[in-house]
């Protein structure tokens, strides 16, 4: 909420428009250094729309971006902003009553030899300064101006101070320096007047900033000229007590044409009003503002002294505390409109002693407290003093008093100044009530605050372990992702396995098939044992010839069959064939058929080998003789020749 009560009926487009500059003069302060916001704010904002009409800004924002894409515009901002106007001798008649009333009261008041310290503050481009060396030198002489005096020349635009350290002028600038002093202080060279080397040794310019730098000291003569007139009320005010300070005890202040803030200023007085020059009176004395009246000996200023002394005999009674003032001698001097009402004190009790009167016992022992500030040469303060005024009534006073003294140390008298702090009592009191209640409240918390904290702790560490869990949960997740990838390539390499397996089946099926047929297209029995004599083959004619089915025959020994074959008359036979002996035999041997016929078998024995020419087992091939065949029918097997 704004505490300013035009803000609250200005139009939003204004006030947004006066919040953008604000934010400009941040800018400013904050990227250069220069602070404005002191200055008047109608002449300060003309100044800074004529460089933004000329640079083409249509608001302060706009403007403040070109300012960051085009420094080179702070120069010129600064320029326009920083009047540099000035002359020399400007306004004649104020520059007379400096050399005739001013500069002879500085030299009075100080012994032959002793330094004169001159300040020129917002010198622009130094016409100010070299005037001051000018009228100074003119009344001390050249030889003691150059020993005695130093001319500090100050302002806050560099560019302003680089031409005044040139001090090189035109025909026109120097146009009112008397020509008698010109020729005297002045080099002429190609139209331009240079101001003497060897007295410019004594000035001595400097960048310093009124609002923000730290006061030059001692100072005799300050002219701070046309410079305060730009700067809002409160910065003058803020910037005259610095040059206050700055000012030496009988220190003389000249100000501008214009400048009019100091009729109402209490610590300077004016020595010719007129020509706004004026000398420094130390704060609060009213001794030494007579002593300068008695120097400057103006009907103004004395005139001035009375309204300002009624002022301060105003303010006394207005005062919104009871204050009585006692002279040394213990006389009532002094008492205020509220301490008349509270103590019953009559105007004609004004100059009568104070031992007479019932306040110098109550509500306080007045006269003793008196005489030990006396003493003691301090305040003593009586804290709360009761004071009765009714039946039930009660006020509490902080009772002050202070002794008096002149700049000397001589005590005049006391001041006694009753404070009331019957609120401020009851506050306390009920404060005090308030804080045992909020001290029992406050341990309750720290006891609840306690239990949080343990609480906080254990949920912590719950939080710390879950964030662990959690943790591994996920190094889990991750374990188990990898896993899965894997037996996802497993699962995708037997899926291949598996297919090679399904084509080998395949193969086989046909190649068992494409067997079987030959099998089973023989003409003759085929029968194939192993090593062990165990059936492996019965093809369909074996089945034929001896009326058994494969199935009841596989992996039954060959020698074991009870078919119509004398079979173990073909051990040796399949035993030459196994061992490798004869690469075949035949024979032929009576038998029986399946449907009972008697027969001749004639037998081929063949040995079976592998790939690697091992003889893993023997192919039988049997055949039905036709009648009449000739053959060793039950005789021993005949031999093949190899
Ligand atoms: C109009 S000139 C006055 C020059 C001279 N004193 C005269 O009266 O002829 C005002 C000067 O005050 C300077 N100035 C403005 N603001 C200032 C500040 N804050 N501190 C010091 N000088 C300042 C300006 O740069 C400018 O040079």
């Amino acid at each position: 909420m704004s505490n300013d009560p035009t803000e609250e009926t200005m139009p939003p487009q204004e006030l947004q428009h006066n919040i953008e500059f604000e934010q400009l003069l941040e800018y400013l302060r904050r990227s250069r250094g220069f602070d404005f916001t002191g200055y008047k704010r109608a002449s300060l904002m003309r100044r800074v729309n004529k460089r933004m009409h000329l640079v083409g800004a249509n608001s302060y924002t706009h403007y403040t971006d070109y300012l960051e894409v085009h420094p080179e515009e702070f120069a010129r901002l600064f320029d326009t902003i920083l009047i540099n106007v000035t002359a020399f001798f400007r306004d004649p008649s104020a520059w007379e009553a400096i050399s005739s009333l001013v500069i002879p009261r500085i030299l009075a008041g100080k012994r032959p030899g002793d330094p004169i310290r001159i300040w020129s503050a917002g010198c622009a481009s130094g016409e100010e300064a070299y005037t001051l060396a000018i009228v100074l030198a003119e009344a001390l002489g050249i030889e003691a101006f150059r020993e005695r005096v130093k001319i500090y020349a100050t302002d806050v635009d560099e560019e302003a101070l680089a031409r005044a350290r040139q001090a090189s002028y035109t025909a026109r600038e120097v146009q009112s320096i008397p020509h008698e002093l010109l020729a005297k202080y002045f080099e002429e060279n190609n139209g331009r007047f240079t101001f003497h080397k060897d007295l410019r040794r004594s000035v001595i310019f400097g960048r310093h900033d009124l609002i923000q730098d730290a006061p030059i000291s001692r100072i005799d003569l300050l002219s701070c000229r046309n410079t305060l007139m730009y700067l809002n009320t409160e910065t003058q005010a803020r910037i005259l007590e610095r040059l206050h300070f700055a000012l030496h005890e009988r220190g003389f202040l000249f100000l501008g044409k214009a400048e009019t803030l100091l009729t109402y200023n209490t610590t300077f007085i004016p020595v010719d009003l007129k020509r706004r020059i004026f000398a420094k009176v130390a704060r609060g004395n009213l001794r030494d503002r007579l002593l300068v009246m008695a120097r400057t000996g103006s009907e103004e200023a004395v005139n001035h002294l009375v309204g300002h002394v009624r002022i301060r005999e105003s303010a006394f009674d207005a005062a919104p505390v009871a204050q009585v003032v006692v002279d040394f001698g213990g006389t009532l001097t002094l008492a205020n409109e509220r301490s008349r009402g509270l103590f019953n004190i009559a105007s004609t009790d004004l100059g009568r002693p104070l031992q007479d009167l019932q306040l110098s016992y109550r509500p306080a022992e007045l006269r003793s407290c008196i005489d030990r500030a006396y003493t003691e040469r301090r305040e003593i303060i009586l804290k709360d003093v009761a004071w009765s005024i009714g039946v039930s009534e009660t006020t509490y006073f902080d009772v002050y008093v202070t002794p008096l003294m002149d700049a000397g140390g001589s005590i005049l008298g006391a001041s006694v100044t009753f404070i009331d702090t019957t609120t401020a009592k009851r506050i306390a009191d009920e404060h005090q009530r308030s804080a045992r209640e909020l001290e029992t409240a406050y341990e309750e918390l720290q006891s609840t605050n306690e239990e949080l904290e343990t609480t906080n702790e254990e949920l912590q560490s719950t939080v710390e372990e879950l964030e662990t869990t959690s943790e591994e949960l996920q190094s889990t997740n991750e374990e188990l992702e990898t896993m899965n990838e894997e037996l996802q390539s497993t699962n995708e390499e037997l899926e291949t396995v598996n297919e090679e397996l399904r084509r080998r089946s395949d193969e086989l099926k046909r190649v068992n098939t494409f067997l079987e047929s030959i099998l089973g297209s023989l003409r003759g029995a085929v029968v194939v044992v192993d090593p062990e004599f165990l059936i492996l083959v019965w093809n369909p004619k074996a089945e034929d010839l001896w009326g058994l089915r494969a199935e009841e025959v596989r992996s039954k020994n060959l020698l074991n069959l009870d078919i119509g074959l004398p079979v173990e008359r073909l051990k040796p036979a399949l035993r030459s064939c196994l061992s490798g002996e004869v690469p075949f035999q035949d024979l032929s041997l009576d038998a029986t058929n399946r449907r009972g016929k008697a027969i001749v078998c004639r037998i081929t024995c063949t040995p079976m080998t592998s790939a690697d020419a091992a003889i893993i087992g023997v192919i039988l091939m049997m055949n039905e003789e036709a009648d009449g065949s000739t053959g060793e029918r039950g005789g021993p097997p005949s031999a093949a020749a190899p």
